[in-house]
């Protein structure tokens, strides 16, 4: 499977190109106890660029001296993507973002508002038309700083649809590249979401002056399906997170979002510049940095998605593995699928597994090695190496 072909052999157009916005260092240290030391946001931001990101949104520049300077050096050490710092819609906030990514090769300023009415009234005290008028101002500010602006409607898919329309209409007129339409409390459905693209890009006039974004949060478990859904209907910016790290229940996933487009390019005829086989290395630089663990049965790069447990399963993956996997660990960048032997687990799955230690047993030792084995996993979870080296051994001294 090769990134830049489609399923049809053909090569995809440039319009089918998804950029991906990686925000693990803004929006995933936002995620409860999940905060990075310097030289860990370096070094991730640093296998971000490696890995074909886009986008790395760095950090958040006033929100503390440490996110200043860590954005200020992931601009200046960054050689391929563009590095953005985020910034609310606040004079102070624009000229500190301005300030820390201004070394970077391309740089980006993101900044937000919010649009829904129960953040205008409970949060910001703000009217509708103030709102308009605080988008063009700090839009203007942000391109009087940078070619790049990114503008997000915060808590855009609570918001009327009309004003959205209204909203996004100025901040382009007032310069923003990119517009993002975040599902910021996770609320939507995929179909909910993809109609809010389809409307915007269809009523606001100047909308093919911008690129539009889809910033999805996990709070209904619906991150990445949403996140699909908009690219269905235009976006052309994904805004994702390595392990899906992020505030309350996280963003929608890099891997996964990565992995959908290129294994269902029949349906989902898109494609991105990552280099998929480095996942697996970004997922655990990032669960170590952030001291947050990966659920074992993660999509793409949990422990068990390429083990394989009950006879069945073992037994196909060892006559054609895509009996039961839908794509190769190597994609992924793990060196093979694992058979984890329990009590699920077949004699066609055993032999194998000995085979590998080392082992070759003649039909009757296999075949007592087998009833062994079985008892110890009705007692045991799981069956390590270690125990079946000890089973065999002990197998073959008293044969
Ligand atoms: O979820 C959200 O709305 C955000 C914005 C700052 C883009 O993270
Ligand atoms: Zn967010």
């Amino acid at each position: 499977m090769n990134d830049s072909v489609q399923a049809n052999g053909a090569k995809p157009a440039d319009k089918d190109r998804v950029l991906i916005f990686d925000t693990t260092l803004r929006d995933g240290e936002q995620c409860p106890g999940a905060t990075m030391t310097f030289e860990a946001k370096l070094e991730v931001a640093h296998l971000l660029d490696t890995m074909g990101v886009d986008i790395i949104e760095a950090g958040f520049p006033i929100a503390s001296e440490g996110d200043f300077e860590a954005v200020s050096e992931i601009a200046k050490r960054t050689k391929r993507a563009r590095v953005a710092g985020l910034a609310r819609a606040i004079e102070r906030d624009i000229a500190r973002a301005g300030e820390a990514v201004r070394h970077a090769v391309l740089p980006r300023i993101h900044t937000f508002v919010s649009t829904s009415p129960i953040h205008l009234e409970h949060q910001m005290n703000k009217s509708a038309e103030d709102v308009l008028e605080i988008i063009a101002r700090t839009v203007t500010q942000a391109r009087n700083l940078v070619d790049d602006v990114e503008w997000s409607a915060m808590d855009a898919t609570r918001t009327p649809i009309d004003y959205l329309c209204r909203c996004v209409e100025a901040a382009i007129k007032a310069g923003a590249t990119t517009i993002n339409l975040p599902d910021t409390v996770g609320y939507a459905i995929p179909s909910e979401y993809a109609a809010m693209f389809a409307t915007v890009r269809d009523r606001v006039p100047n909308a093919d002056k911008a690129i539009f974004s889809v910033h999805c949060h996990d709070d209904l478990g619906l991150a990445v399906a949403n996140t699909l859904a908009g690219i269905g209907a235009g976006a052309r910016q994904v805004e994702c997170t390595i392990n899906g790290l992020g505030e309350r229940a996280g963003n929608a996933a890099l891997e996964e979002v990565v992995m959908a487009l290129k294994t269902r390019a029949d349906k989902l005829p898109y494609y991105s510049n990552v280099d998929s086989t480095m996942l697996t290395r970004a997922s655990k630089l990032v669960s170590a940095v952030s001291s947050f663990p990966v659920q074992y049965n993660k999509a793409i790069i949990g422990r068990n998605a390429f083990a394989h447990e009950s006879g069945i399963h073992q037994d196909g993956i060892l006559k054609n593995a895509q009996t039961y996997e839908i794509m190769t660990p190597e994609s992924v960048g793990v060196s093979k699928s694992s058979l984890v032997m329990g009590k699920h687990s077949g004699r066609h799955a055993f032999r194998e597994k000995l085979r590998e230690l080392g082992y070759e047993l003649g039909e009757n030792a296999l075949q007592d090695a087998f009833t062994r084995f079985k008892n110890l996993a009705d007692r045991k979870k799981t069956v390590y190496d270690e125990d079946l080296i000890a089973l065999v051994d002990d197998e073959l001294v008293s044969a």
